[in-house]
């Protein structure tokens, strides 16, 4: 890179304030982020890097509504889940911020009104789906159907998470709303637009050779293929007009002088974004520094850690925004990572299947730095990753444990037992097996130049972003360290050529100090430890990484002889099979319990006489009228074909004949029937029930079942056999 900026303005994606953190977060938009900025911070750098909870948007509210709690009450406590599971992990923003706050509201609208005043959005009166029963408009998350782009049928109406395609809800096919499952209908509204199709020729040329207005402003060879390959699709497909405001009660205000901004909130990915500009002002005000050089001075790189499905926000709706404005700088990278799997299966909040940070931390306390290892090794840099448990146990006990700490301790420990913890001279006359060097001329100024170069390395790698190659070329670096020892064999030699052995124990310890500081980016804590253990001074990210390479170009000892180190410590122990059994056993029983209640849902609303809780069972339901009785659609359905779901215990897929319509229904009674036993059955099926989908498979009605007090459920059917689609009133 040889671009050198004055100063680094880093942001990591401000997690939605609705659900914990999982280990897929971890590794796409924050530990990226925590390497580089300890890294620029150890080569000297000004970097100020925020992030914050995002708590506008309707992830947050239509989980407020589901648990029947207020939007603040979910915010506040994921806020403060977020920031323990931040900090266990040693993930250290300069300021962990939250969208909620007053500065950000005002930061939000002053951006608004400037857009505004310049002219910049296209007030446009639309037709939009609302959503009668909820009486409430549909836009992003509210409504779902299927995505016109890849046929996915959980597409949102914003984006597609499937194929990534952004989205408007009126391309969605066979849309509902997620609030009540109903159809909805369109109806007039007004909204602000920014229009995305005037400003597709200069994103285009932005994008790909770096220019502005005629300046070099990024080195499109620097970003990721897979972000320069979703950016030029969009481009390619052309943009849009896109609506900043939407019909909400939670969100922040468009600005109310503004004529028409009754009940108009910003858009999320309006304001969102602009968290990073409200989180870098607080900073500044709580460290009494200034703000606008990292947001409007040129010579700030301004880089952007997001996972790929913020592509499209980070790479042109923000900065078309950041343009309208007018004030601001662009960023210089946006290095999304792509997602990590879980053994097998994509990592899914609804059905629990995930490694969630807090219980991590809670599980397995002191191993943070064993976890980011693992996560850093397997981050998704250019392609999906994978987690698996027994990886991670690979990882810690065959490279933490056998390569790094075994080095590291072995030249403790014989630093303590040769020469009582005082680093050794390194005689230019003494001649060792140099694992580096072919010729092993034991120069020291050759050697401290080769730890100059293995650094250097390390450093160019993560200058790239590619966090993997640069951990590797560290753990290189402490086998390099390894080698060192098993081919001299100091044990042995000490008592044949003990001044060589001091020669060669200097030389180890150089490179137990060079790593005490080149581990720091990746694990924190390690190094600290290290730092303890060498009775070196505690890095504070101010330069250190910058003094040290200067040093070993010169042929400078990384730690000097004479200096005496502290007592052998464990830096990593080994993981026992037991907690990795543990861990997956939980995850599989995580995964029961959420397919529980999958079949409880099922069950309660089987209209059955029964209720799966007794606390239920004992409760009569309320009287009601006809009127709700005859809205429900009843109908004798053939079946004529089942199926299990996979990986369930107890739920069929069945096909069924209702008229010469097919349906598919997925009900819960795989312990009950086999598939093979019931074709040709007639049921009763409940077929206007909202269509949902369970276990991937949308099912579209509910079979009505009769539950014993044993549990034991049958078929509710006609006693002679009757044409399919004949009403049940
Ligand atoms: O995808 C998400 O979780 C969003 N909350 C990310 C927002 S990033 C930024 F723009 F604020
Ligand atoms: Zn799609």
């Amino acid at each position: 890179m040889l671009y050198s900026p004055q100063r680094y303005l880093v942001t990591s994606a401000l997690p939605y304030a609705n659900g914990p953190l999982h280990i897929g977060h971890l590794a796409g938009a924050y530990l990226p982020a925590d390497i580089y900025v300890r890294f620029l911070r150890l080569m000297g750098k000004d970097v100020v890097w925020v992030c914050g909870s995002d708590e506008h948007g309707a992830a947050i509210t239509i989980k407020a509504i589901k648990e029947k709690r207020s939007p603040q009450d979910i915010i506040d406590q994921y806020h403060d889940l977020f920031k323990v599971a931040f900090e266990k992990m040693g993930i250290d923003f300069d300021i962990y911020h939250r969208t909620s706050s007053e500065i950000h509201h005002e930061t939000s609208q002053e951006f608004f009104r400037k857009l505004h005043e310049k002219g910049e959005f296209e007030v446009k009166e639309s037709e939009q789906y609302y959503d009668a029963q909820a009486k409430q408009f549909l836009a992003d998350r509210y409504i779902k159907g299927t995505c016109p782009k890849c046929n996915h049928d959980a597409a949102y109406g914003d984006q597609c998470e499937n194929c990534g395609s952004t989205l408007s809800p009126t391309e969605l096919i066979e849309p509902t709303s997620t609030l009540s499952g109903s159809t909805p209908e369109l109806k007039k509204t007004t909204h602000w637009y920014l229009p995305l199709d005037k400003y597709e020729a200069w994103l285009k040329e932005w994008i790909n050779t770096g220019h502005l207005d005629g300046e070099q402003v990024h080195d499109p060879s620097e970003w990721k293929n897979h972000v320069l390959g979703q950016c030029k699709s969009w481009l390619e497909g052309g943009l849009h007009p896109r609506s900043m405001t939407r019909d909400l009660d939670w969100g922040i205000d468009v600005p109310r002088e503004i004529e028409g901004s009754e009940g108009k909130k910003l858009y999320v990915w309006m304001d969102a974004p602009i968290g990073y500009i409200s989180a870098t002002k607080q900073w500044a005000i709580d460290n009494k520094k200034d703000w606008e050089p990292y947001w409007k001075d040129e010579n700030t790189a301004l880089v952007h850690f997001i996972g790929k499905d913020n592509i499209v926000f980070h790479c042109l709706i923000f900065p078309a925004i950041l343009k309208a404005h007018g004030d601001y700088i662009l960023p210089k990278n946006v290095p999304a990572n792509q997602f990590v799997n879980l053994e097998g299966d994509k990592i899914s909040t609804s059905r629990n299947w995930a490694v969630w940070v807090n219980e991590y931390v809670k599980d397995l306390p002191g191993k943070e730095d064993e976890l980011r290892y693992h996560m850093i090794k397997n981050m998704p840099e250019q392609r999906d990753s994978e987690f698996t448990w027994q990886g991670f146990q690979d990882s810690v006990n065959n490279e933490l444990v056998n390569n790094l700490a075994n080095f590291i301790n072995r030249v403790i420990v014989l630093t303590h037992k040769y020469y009582d913890g005082v680093v050794p001279a390194f005689d230019e006359n003494e001649v060792f097996i140099s694992p580096t060097s072919e010729d092993y001329d034991g120069f020291h100024e050759t050697e401290m130049l080769q730890l100059h170069d293995d650094l250097q390395e390390v450093n160019e790698y993560i200058r790239n972003y590619d966090f993997r190659a640069a951990l590797t070329q560290v753990m290189k670096i402490s086998s390099q360290g390894n080698q060192l020892l098993q081919h001299n064999e100091p044990w042995k030699q000490i008592k044949v050529e003990p001044e060589t052995v001091k020669t060669v124990m200097n030389m180890a310890l150089q490179v137990v100090a060079s790593l005490s500081v080149i581990i720091y980016p990746f694990m924190p804590f390690a190094s600290a430890k290290m730092r303890n253990l060498l009775a070196l001074s505690e890095l504070k990210g101010d330069g250190e990484l910058e003094a040290l390479m200067m040093n070993l170009a010169e042929g400078e000892m990384a730690i000097p002889t004479g200096h005496k180190i502290n007592e052998p410590i464990h830096l990593f122990s080994r993981i026992d099979d037991k907690v990795i059994a543990d861990q997956k056993a939980k995850l599989e029983n995580s995964k029961k319990v959420d397919e529980a209640a999958v079949e409880a849902a099922l069950a309660v609303t089987a209209a059955s006489a029964k209720s799966v809780s007794a606390k239920e069972e004992t409760t009569e339901k309320p009287t009601i009228e006809y009127g709700d009785f005859v809205k429900m659609d009843i109908k004798v359905a053939t079946i004529t074909h089942a199926e299990a779901v996979p990986k369930t215990d107890k739920l069929l897929k069945l096909q069924l004949d209702v008229a010469g319509e097919e349906r598919i229904v997925v009900s819960g009674i795989a312990e009950h029937y086999k598939p093979e036993e019931i074709i040709g059955r007639q049921v009763s099926l409940l077929a206007n029930l909202a269509p949902r989908k369970l276990r991937g498979v949308m099912s579209q009605g509910m079979i009505l079942m009769a539950e014993d007090s044993d549990g034991k459920l049958s078929f509710v059917a006609p006693d002679v056999a009757v044409s399919s689609g004949s009403t049940i009133s």
